[in-house]
């Protein structure tokens, strides 16, 4: 991880929206007397307005904006409006909502400029620096290159890279979970979406220069991504080199006929549908924007997942048993199938992900208005101009869908219960659904069983500090501090 004090988090961006949302509500006190309506029209869901903005901004100081949320929920339904200094904030929640949030057409509900702030990050030559339908067939390179047949390949290097780095630790001692897990997932990314000659060579030098372009990201440069500040220099001149380093490998691959089994490779041999090939420059923004995407995502997922599983000695008991008779039926040896049964250790994943997903609360922009009828039996429209929020932290619990929701209990994805799946499509929507669907679900789930079974089948492990708080003060739903874990080497054997 980057030097805490300059790392840019995901999070932050939700920290921005809340401080935003504060200014704005304050600034409307100031400006006018203000009015609680609770709309009583039939066609615009319910408005949250003037003086109740005080009562919603004294409960996000107060319980977080989680409880703030689930309490605008409670009174309202699933569709409701925030009104703020002339910003209408639309919320979609629980599965029928979401249904328009991911799957209206783009041409009525798209992700609109609120990511324009990863331009400067990532280059004018992809992503919101281009045109739509070029942006939609980059997205399809993407996809393809990491299409679960694609990743039966990355299964050997992430062994490879997980027992090099575990075989560092001593016979027993203490670590921080949090901080070992995203060391290994960033030796994992370098060798599989970079490819074998940047991680052997130059992966320092990579991150180094990766985290300078993270961390011109930051609260100002939210609105202003583009101001000569000495942290927006260092991220351009870091992207640049960036650049130069991909290049040299691009040239060299090229020299020497080489072809990388990486995701890298799969960007550079990718094509427009008129035949042109990816540039470098396109290759390299691609690059930096998928290991930006999926390093703080699976570092926090892999984390919760592993405190989850220590605290709960009843979910530990059953993914332990099921690598020994995993071992049992397969032998010590893992691939791709091999990974397909961890489910029990799957279902881990996916529950500490409902409970913690790595990105709380969507967002998009309604370009023309539409209709919607919700679960409460309401038909409203919602107007073009607004903003529309998923929030995923609260679709995942809805108490409707999952029993218990608060609880970790990680078989209520197995037969029998399947409570997602009974709770209809968009039912848990951690990595997100529709057009915008994660395409790196698959190649996380597999780095995170790669890391996780190798910690179960080589380590007794024990939580030593108290069971994590999700980070006060930041929206994505961290870890907060250290997870410290006392180890002792074991090895697991067959049943
Ligand atoms: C546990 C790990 C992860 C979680 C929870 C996660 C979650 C998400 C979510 C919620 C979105 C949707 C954003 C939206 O709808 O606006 C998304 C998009 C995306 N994710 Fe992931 N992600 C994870 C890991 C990864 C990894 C490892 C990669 C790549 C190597 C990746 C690549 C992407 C890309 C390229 C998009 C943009 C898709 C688009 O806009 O069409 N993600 N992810």
């Amino acid at each position: 991880m980057a030097n805490p004090n300059m790392d840019f988090e995901i999070s932050d961006l939700w920290v921005a929206v809340a401080i935003f949302s504060i200014t704005a509500v304050l600034t409307n006190i100031i400006r006018r007397r203000i009015t609680f309506v609770p709309m009583s029209t039939k066609q615009f869901p319910p408005v949250v307005n003037g003086i109740a903005l005080v009562g919603i901004l004294l409960t996000v100081l107060t319980k977080g904006i989680q409880a703030t949320i689930h309490n605008l929920y409670t009174k309202f339904g699933s569709v409701f409006t925030i009104n703020f200094f002339g910003s209408k904030i639309t919320f979609l929640i629980g599965p029928e909502a979401s249904a328009h949030f991911f799957q209206g057409p783009a041409s009525k509900i798209s992700q609109g400029n609120f990511y324009e702030f990863t331009v400067p990050m990532f280059g004018q030559e992809v992503g919101f620096g281009i045109d739509t339908s070029t942006r939609s067939e980059q997205n399809q390179f993407i996809i393809d290159a990491l299409n679960p047949s694609k990743l039966r390949g990355h299964v050997k290097p992430m062994l490879q890279e997980v027992e090099e780095y575990f075989a560092k630790w001593g016979q027993h001692g203490m670590i921080d979970l949090k901080h070992e897990l995203s060391q290994v997932l960033m030796l994992i990314s370098g060798r599989c979406l970079l490819g074998k000659d940047i991680r052997e060579k130059m992966l320092d030098e990579f991150y180094t220069l990766f985290r300078e372009v993270e961390n011109g990201l930051n609260l100002v440069n939210l609105v202003f991504p583009y101001i000569p500040i000495p942290a927006n220099r260092r991220r351009d001149s870091a992207r640049i080199k960036l650049k130069e380093i991909l290049s040299k490998t691009l040239r060299s691959r090229r020299s020497f006929g080489k072809v990388g089994e990486d995701t890298l490779q799969k960007l550079i041999d990718s094509k427009y549908k008129d035949g042109r090939s990816t540039t470098e420059e396109e290759i390299t923004g691609l690059i930096i924007a998928l290991v930006f995407v999926g390093k703080h995502t699976s570092s926090h997922t892999s984390a919760w997942t592993g405190a989850c599983l220590l605290d709960n000695a009843k979910c530990l008991e059953v993914v332990i048993e099921e690598q020994k008779q995993i071992i049992g039926k397969f032998g010590a040896e893992i691939d791709y199938n091999v990974l397909l049964e961890m489910t029990a250790l799957h279902w881990c994943i996916k529950e500490a992900l409902r409970l913690h997903p790595a990105t709380p609360i969507l967002v998009r922009k309604t370009h023309k208005h539409f209709n919607l009828f919700t679960k409460e039996g309401n038909e409203y429209t919602i107007p073009a101009g607004h903003t529309l929020v998923s929030p995923i932290m609260l679709n995942n619990n809805i108490p409707s869908i999952y029993k218990d929701p608060g609880v970790y209990d990680p078989e209520r994805f197995g037969p029998g219960r399947e409570e997602d799946k009974v709770g209809g499509k968009f039912s848990y929507t951690s990595f997100s659904g529709g057009r915008h669907a994660c395409p790196g679900e698959a190649y996380s789930y597999m780095q995170i069983k790669v890391i996780l079974s190798h910690l179960l089948r080589n380590f007794e492990l024990q939580l030593v500090s108290p069971f994590p708080k999700a980070e006060r003060g930041k929206f994505a739903l961290e870890p907060q501090g250290k997870v410290m874990v006392s180890y002792q080497r074991r090895k697991l054997l067959g049943t």
